[in-house]
């Protein structure tokens, strides 16, 4: 299967196991269950925008252990949050302010979760490979997130 008709597979999955559950919590746990076992990345996971602290929080993940808050502006997802855009990065060590929660991880992406134009949470994904996510990644991701914004 190549990359394109993964990510397709990965959306019907997505698409059947949370059309008949409401509970946030439940669903994005299942999602970063799915994107793991479609994908050998090193860790995927959701932070959920604390709007009181002005924080992205750790929502469901899975892979390593994890950093459990990251303020607005801070590192890739914090400034994915605050550019409200994605931002794919070759090279995590390059990139300044990165947060490094895991000393394996070289290239990682992250895309903003909107709900009536205001971001509420993040998709984050780290991979051991430097560059790993590629114009397909980006695409797939992008409709994996326009799923995952009507879950909100
Ligand atoms: N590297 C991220 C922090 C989260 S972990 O990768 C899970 C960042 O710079 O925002």
């Amino acid at each position: 299967m190549n990359k394109t008709d993964t990510y397709n597979t990965l959306i019907k999955t997505v698409t059947s196991l949370t059309e008949s559950e409401d509970n946030l919590i439940a669903n994005l746990s299942n999602i970063t269950a799915a994107i793991n076992e479609q994908f050998d990345f090193l860790w995927v996971g959701f932070y959920l925008v604390d709007k009181e602290k002005n924080q992205l929080v750790l929502g469901p993940f899975q892979g390593p252990l994890a950093c459990t808050r990251i303020p607005y502006n801070k590192g890739v997802c914090g400034e994915a949050w605050a550019k409200n855009s994605i931002l794919n990065i070759p090279d995590v060590h390059a990139f300044p302010g990165h947060i490094a929660c895991s000393s394996l991880s070289n290239s990682e992406i992250v895309l903003p979760i909107s709900k009536e134009g205001m971001v509420v949470a993040v998709l984050d994904i780290d991979s051991k490979n430097f560059s790993d996510f590629d114009f397909d990644d980006e695409l797939g991701l992008k409709q994996l997130v326009q799923h995952v914004e009507t879950l909100f």
